[in-house]
């Protein structure tokens, strides 16, 4: 079959998979491939079970896959007929050597633009679909330009700003597709192109275009202020627990003023997920790269405070319990760094398992979808933690249960047949706020929730 445009996206993982289904669904005259250079997740793509979880994605991909939707490991010969090319490869902090701990680990990008100028035999359009510190454009021109080929490729920023668990429904109708490029003829046109295919479902007002940098720059500045409301209503969480004021009244009333905004500022145990932290400190670093540090020691206080509500809430729970959870059953309800996904990639879980466990509590771990990836996470204390899908099961002879993800089916569990199998006095810690805690606390819970006060039948705690 002719197709109008040749597609490919480097790297088909929680963003190249979706972000590519959906444009393969909704632009059936362009061929679009995904290629990895994992072959077991190239072949999850090509199964009935997907390598990740999100709503939605199955139909979306059953829908395209083998008509215009392929995947595959054959990497050189996608990029050789593509005249446009995504990548999307992960950008994770750098682990080693100078920046370690803060800036981005740019070798999969480098190491992907340099095959596909070893590859390439034509022009094309290379989209920067990961996440990259402001000013990566520059860097990856000059090593795709440097060809001897008199090969063009020109580079474009298209930052995604899907989120897990919702990501489907944020591909098919998002706020905004972010559009950045360099303002010379060559890249005005690129970006027309890149437009044209947006534009096949997405309202042209919501397709923003933007000069290189600002498009860089807005996705790691989006992911700051997301991250940053969450810690400041964190902070205010811990103001609440020593007033007797109610977060979720805070945030209700604060929301309502239209110039806050309401969504956002749901207090949890910590934002998780692969990105906000890693960004930020990517943020950070690139602050202090230029000498801001002021702006840079602004933005790293997000991340602190993320680290101090985590820690907190292991604290709140041994001082309630008597100061001591050796050798205590803890059921953890919730591993997923949040609802309707299978992912914990820096998931606030991870971090409130460790510390229990050396606090020598009997930790269980909980969760309807992120099991094999809690096994992974918790591998360095594997002996001490039980994994139980079933939360009945779980909480059964438990001292204790702390909400960790707020997933639907938790809400409509029955406490009632929990309370009756745990040890006593039972413990209820709602790292995120959504279970009816004064029911809970009649059938005899001690509630202990976010940023409210908590509802104990224990004098002494
Ligand atoms: P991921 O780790 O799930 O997927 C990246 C994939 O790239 C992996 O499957 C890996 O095998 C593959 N890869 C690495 N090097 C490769 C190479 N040289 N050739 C071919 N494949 C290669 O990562 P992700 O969550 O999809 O994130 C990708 C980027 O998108 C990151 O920069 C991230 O910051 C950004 N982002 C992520 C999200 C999200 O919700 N996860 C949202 C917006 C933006
Ligand atoms: C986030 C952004 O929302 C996306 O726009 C962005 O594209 C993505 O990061 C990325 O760059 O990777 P995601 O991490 O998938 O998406 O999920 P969010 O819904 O933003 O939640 C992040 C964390 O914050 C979760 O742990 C969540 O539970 C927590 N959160 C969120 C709160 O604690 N309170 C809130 O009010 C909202």
């Amino acid at each position: 079959m002719n197709f109008a445009k040749k597609i490919l996206c480097i790297g088909a993982g929680y963003v190249g998979g979706p972000t590519m289904a959906v444009i393969a669904a909704k632009c059936p005259q362009y061929k679009v491939t995904v290629v990895d250079v994992n072959p077991a997740r190239i072949a999850a793509w090509n199964s009935d079970a997907l390598p990740i979880y999100e709503p939605g994605l199955s139909d979306v991909v059953k829908q395209a896959r083998g008509r215009n939707l392929f995947f595959s490991t054959e990497i050189d010969a996608a990029i050789d007929e593509a005249e446009i090319i995504f990548v999307s490869v992960n950008t994770p902090t750098k682990s080693f050597g100078e920046g370690a701990g803060k800036a981005a680990d740019l070798q999969y990008w480098e190491r992907t633009a340099r095959n596909i100028v070893k590859v390439s035999k034509g022009d094309k359009i290379i989209i920067e679909k990961s996440t990259l510190p402001v000013r990566t454009a520059e860097a990856m021109s000059s090593i795709l330009n440097a060809n001897e080929k008199g090969i063009h490729f020109e580079v474009l920023s298209n930052p995604e700003f899907l989120a897990e668990g919702t990501a489907i429904a944020d591909l098919n109708n998002p706020d905004r597709v972010l559009i950045g490029s360099q303002l010379t003829p060559e890249g005005l046109k690129a970006r027309d192109q890149v437009v044209e295919i947006y534009a096949n479902w997405v309202p042209r007002e919501r397709i923003v275009t933007s000069n290189v940098w600002s498009a860089e720059l807005s996705k790691l500045v989006a992911n700051a202020f997301l991250a940053q409301r969450i810690s400041s209503i964190n902070s205010i969480s811990e103001l609440c627990e020593k007033t007797e004021a109610d977060v979720t009244e805070v945030s209700r009333t604060i929301g309502m003023d239209s110039r806050i905004g309401s969504r956002f500022l749901v207090s949890s145990v910590g934002f998780g997920g692969s990105c906000f932290k890693k960004d930020i400190l990517n943020l950070v670093y690139i602050c202090r790269s230029y000498g801001l540090t002021e702006v840079a020691d602004y933005w790293e206080s997000v991340v602190e405070m993320n680290e101090h509500q985590k820690r907190r809430f292991v604290k709140n729970m041994l001082r309630a319990m008597f100061n001591t959870v050796a050798g205590k059953r803890i059921a953890l309800f919730g591993f997923a760094f949040k609802a309707d996904t299978g992912d914990t990639r820096e998931s606030p879980a991870i971090d409130v398992a460790i510390q229990l466990v050396k606090e020598q509590a009997k930790v269980v771990i909980s969760d309807p979808k992120a099991l094999d990836n809690a096994k992974i996470d918790l591998a360095s204390c594997i002996d001490n933690v039980e994994f139980v899908k079933d939360p009945y099961e779980a909480a059964k002879g438990a001292h204790a249960i702390a909400v960790m993800t707020e997933w639907k089916d938790y809400k409509g569990l029955d406490y009632g047949k929990i309370y009756a199998g745990m040890e006593r006095p039972a413990f209820i810690f709602d790292g995120r706020n959504v279970l009816d805690h004064k029911a809970l606390f009649e059938m005899g819970f001690n509630v202990f929730p976010l940023g409210q006060p908590a509802l104990k039948h224990l004098k002494t705690v």
